[in-house]
């Protein structure tokens, strides 16, 4: 009898039960610890208690995280109080928690439709739909990711359906205990160009700055971290909303949480915790809602200030200087919508708040003319999913990045617009003094040590020196390609065949009619380097020949033209690997560590092996090619050498290199020597390991770059978590600890403290763990300023876009 009922129980139990992703109106499912799961395992919906409480709910969680992490509640404003809780669907459609006891109804989906069914979909939806509809069709009676609640993971929006007026936000928890509907909102704003704003009630506390077509304004980290997530926005006449999708193998979530903080947030298998990896509202800037004042710019230097733009004057200086800005700036020259009124350009902002988009204008010449002929339109911007944004009134919440944000034209008298112009003259013309003047120092500087010196020299003073006594011009193996050859190898240049621009030029691909596959490096021109000088410069890279080096073929010369030629590397630049990683294509520790000692052979041999010394310079990931068993290949050695001018416009710093990579001592004081090479080689080498960027590096916590984020950890004896999240396979330990202290050892401040690349090599094979511990690395912020005023140049090290700047230099 018991057997039976026993037997009983059991056909009820699996009967109305579900152990599946699909419950059918005849089927309930209890706190029981019943569960739906979807077909492929990664959700879970069922009752659960949050930490500390013990009120049931019904939620989505992640099925492959340990640690349950719910994305989704649906009765989060009327918990049940115990575990007499039903889910069932109703012949009608409805979705329906009630108390099987009482029979009253805590939550309903308040659906409608005909032969429902309810699953729980692979992406973490929960949707009713109709039994016979096709099931990819992908139109649903109801869906969980209309409704929101803190959380967005891939496929769930943060937006608007401007046809439907179904609004997607997300409302924070009231506390960690309590999932009900908490203080704050994040939501889009799409009144002008679409932004999202954090509420606090009513109270704006955020907001992203508007998006651009490429990220929010206001948050330019979001593009920095691809890899882990793909940002989507769209934004037409009937959708605006935001939205990600993530590698597959990726765990994400987008959390507002209680304290009302903006996160993305990824799971770490490996160290088996959740990590942010973003917080979009860290910065007091973002986080104080136009805490400047009306034109008043938000900036972060050392501590947070407020500043006016040019042009503009605190409005109450007493109380701005008590830092008191809420009464921000206002304009010297007030503008009253006379002839000659014009822009000034302010770059590397947030928009400032309540833009308004002029749809009928195309280019950014009539954006300007648009905004002129309006006496009220104060200023313009031109983005990518708008020509033209103009803005009326006092521009609001405006905040300074130190790097990215976006160009912003504000309105001035036309008095202003001339004072600019001669500062700008006086400004050039100094800078064209100074640098003459650092020419005849380096010069003289050269002069001297080449009397001392019996090394390879280079005529910067002469150039019809011969350098055959060094070089030896008995076993060239130059190829000199012709123009026509090169042409027609790469399609006349054609922009299909770029793959690539360094600091000297274009680079294309090419093909020979041997079928040999080509790079050909475009030297920009007027690189005021006479024909023979050229010659021997690439006599001597040629010369140069290592596994570990890109192996030049020749050069092509025809009237101003220079070209080099070199074997074509299949696989591109390292950078392209190591700092866009998913886990599906992210690369083993194995295949690292060969780079690094294969980056570490080649500098050696430029360094010690080589007939002749030499020093790379400009270091870096991007000029690291990799072959195509990914044997690293340094590449752009040497040319350094050949260039002596100055061909990026902007730049007046006349520093060869690349700063995140660059050693402090070459960057302040000019010093230069084969232990700065040993610096970038530390910085790439925590790159490699760490999948991050050294310059642009960014941390939730503290405002230090990769290096100074390695140093810290160090310090902190957990340098492993420096280690790329998405490293896959076995990674010994020992050995990344070594490489990240190898890397530490090379990028100290001190020169002479620096190992050499011999001792590098050694240090990269010791077993013997007992290396020096590293002291303080140099550069371990880089946060430099990018002034656009004209009037505030100088204070602060000009940082180029471009991306090598070069200093005029001699050995
Ligand atoms: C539940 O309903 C489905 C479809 O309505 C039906 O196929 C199934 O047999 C029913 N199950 C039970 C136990 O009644
Ligand atoms: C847990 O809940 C109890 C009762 O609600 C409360 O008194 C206690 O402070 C909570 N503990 C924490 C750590 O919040
Ligand atoms: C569960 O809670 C409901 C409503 O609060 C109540 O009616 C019912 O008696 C409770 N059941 C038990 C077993 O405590
Ligand atoms: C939809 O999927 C379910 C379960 O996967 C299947 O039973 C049903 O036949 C499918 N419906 C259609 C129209 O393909
Ligand atoms: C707007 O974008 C959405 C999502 O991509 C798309 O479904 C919709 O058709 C688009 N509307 C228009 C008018 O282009
Ligand atoms: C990830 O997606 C790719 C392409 O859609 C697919 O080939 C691969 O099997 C997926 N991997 C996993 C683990 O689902
Ligand atoms: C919100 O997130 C931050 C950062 O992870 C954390 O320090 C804080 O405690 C969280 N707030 C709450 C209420 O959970
Ligand atoms: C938008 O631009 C057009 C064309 O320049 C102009 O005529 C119109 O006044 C502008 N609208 C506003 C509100 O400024
Ligand atoms: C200027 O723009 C404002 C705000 O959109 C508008 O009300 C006004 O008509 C415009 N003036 C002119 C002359 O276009």
């Amino acid at each position: 009898m018991e057997f039976l009922s026993f037997m009983l129980f059991c056909f009820f139990f699996f009967n109305s039960s579900v152990a599946l992703d699909t419950m059918t109106p005849n089927q309930t499912l209890r706190d029981h610890g019943e569960t739906l799961v979807s077909n492929d395992k990664s959700f879970e919906l069922g009752f659960f208690s949050p930490w500390n409480s013990s009120n049931r709910y019904i939620g989505i969680w992640f099925k492959n995280v340990p640690e349950q992490t719910v994305v989704w509640v649906a009765n989060k404003n009327n918990p049940l109080t115990n575990s007499s809780g039903v889910l069932r669907i109703t012949s009608c459609g409805n979705i329906v928690i009630q108390n099987s006891e009482s029979g009253i109804i805590v939550w309903s989906s308040n659906s409608l439709g005909t032969s429902p069914v309810l699953q729980l979909l692979n992406t973490g939806n929960l949707v009713v739909k109709d039994r016979w509809s096709d099931n990819n069709s992908g139109s649903f009676i109801w869906q969980s990711f209309d409704y929101p609640c803190d959380t967005i993971i891939p496929g769930m929006k943060l937006g608007s359906n401007l046809a439907t007026g179904l609004d997607w936000y997300l409302t924070a928890w009231k506390s960690t205990q309590d999932p009900s509907t908490g203080e704050f909102t994040y939501k889009v704003d799409h009144q002008g160009l679409p932004q999202v704003v954090l509420r606090k009630g009513s109270e704006v506390k955020f907001r992203s700055g508007p998006w651009d077509g490429v990220r929010f304004g206001g948050s330019p980290e979001i593009k920095t971290i691809n890899g882990v997530f793909k940002p989507i926005f769209v934004f037409n006449s009937t959708h605006v909303y935001y939205s990600f999708e993530e590698d597959n193998s990726t765990v994400s979530r987008f959390v507002l949480n209680q304290s009302g903080l903006i996160q993305h947030i990824v799971w770490n298998p490996r160290v088996g915790a959740w990590k942010d990896i973003i917080t979009l509202n860290s910065h007091e800037c973002d986080n104080n809602y136009d805490m400047c004042g009306p034109y008043g710019i938000c900036k972060l230097v050392d501590q947070t200030t407020c500043e006016c733009p040019f042009g503009f004057t605190p409005r109450s200086p007493q109380d701005w200087n008590a830092r008191q800005t809420s009464a921000g700036c206002v304009a010297r020259k007030p503008l009253n919508c006379r002839a000659g009124e014009g822009f000034r350009k302010f770059k590397g902002l947030k928009l400032p708040d309540a833009s308004y988009l002029n749809r009928t204008v195309a280019s950014p010449a009539e954006c300007e003319k648009a905004c002129l002929s309006n006496c009220s339109c104060v200023a313009y911007a031109n983005t990518d999913v708008s020509a033209c944004v103009i803005w009326f009134g006092d521009l609001k919440d405006i905040r300074r990045y130190n790097e990215g944000g976006q160009v912003l034209h504000i309105r001035m008298a036309a008095s202003e617009l001339d004072s600019k112009n001669k500062k700008t003259l006086v400004f050039h013309l100094m800078m064209a003094i100074s640098s003459a003047l650092l020419l005849g120092l380096v010069v003289s500087w050269y002069v001297v040590r080449r009397r001392t010196s019996r090394r390879i020299a280079f005529g910067v003073d002469n150039p019809n020196q011969s350098f055959s006594r060094d070089i030896g011009e008995e076993d060239l193996e130059l190829h000199l390609f012709d123009l026509v050859t090169i042409k027609a190898a790469t399609n006349n240049f054609s922009l299909a065949n770029k793959i690539g621009q360094g600091g000297f030029g274009l680079v294309y691909k090419g093909e020979l009619p041997t079928g040999q596959e080509i790079a050909v490096k475009r030297l920009s021109e007027d690189s005021g380097q006479g024909l023979k000088e050229f010659k021997n410069e690439v006599i001597l890279i040629a010369k140069l020949q290592h596994r570990n080096l890109v192996g030049l073929l020749g050069c092509c010369i025809h009237e101003e033209e220079r070209m080099l030629i070199y074997e074509y590397m299949p696989n591109k630049s390292l950078d392209k690997f190591i700092f866009n990683q998913t886990r599906g294509t992210s690369i083993t520790w194995q295949k690292r560590f060969d780079i690094i000692v294969g980056i570490a052979r080649g500098l050696l041999y430029l360094h010690q092996d080589s007939r002749l010394r030499i020093i790379h310079g400009d270091l870096k990931a991007s000029n690291i090619l990799l072959d195509n068993d990914m044997n690293p290949k340094i590449s752009d050695f040497g040319l350094a050498r050949t260039f002596r001018n100055d061909q990026t416009e902007v730049n007046t710093n006349r520093v060869i290199g690349t700063y995140g990579y660059m050693s402090p001592e070459y960057v302040i004081d000019g010093l230069y020597s084969t232990k700065s090479d040993v610096f970038s080689f530390g910085v790439l080498v925590l790159e490699i390991v760490s999948g991050k960027r050294n310059r642009g590096f960014y941390h939730p916590d503290h405002d230090l770059n990769l290096v100074g984020h390695a140093w810290k950890l160090w310090n902190e004896e957990r340098p492993i978590d420096l280690v790329d999240v998405f490293m896959e396979g076995p990674s010994p330990n020992s050995q990344v600890v070594r490489c990240i202290q190898v890397g530490l050892l090379c990028v100290q401040l001190r020169p002479e403290d620096r190992p050499s690349m011999s001792s590098v090599l050694l240090m990269l094979f010791s077993e013997n763990p007992m290396l020096p511990p590293p002291k303080q690395p140099g550069f371990y912020t880089d946060r430099y300023i990018v002034e656009t005023d004209s009037s505030s140049a100088g204070k602060q090290p000009c940082t180029p876009n471009e991306v090598t700047v070069t200093r005029l230099q001699g050995r």
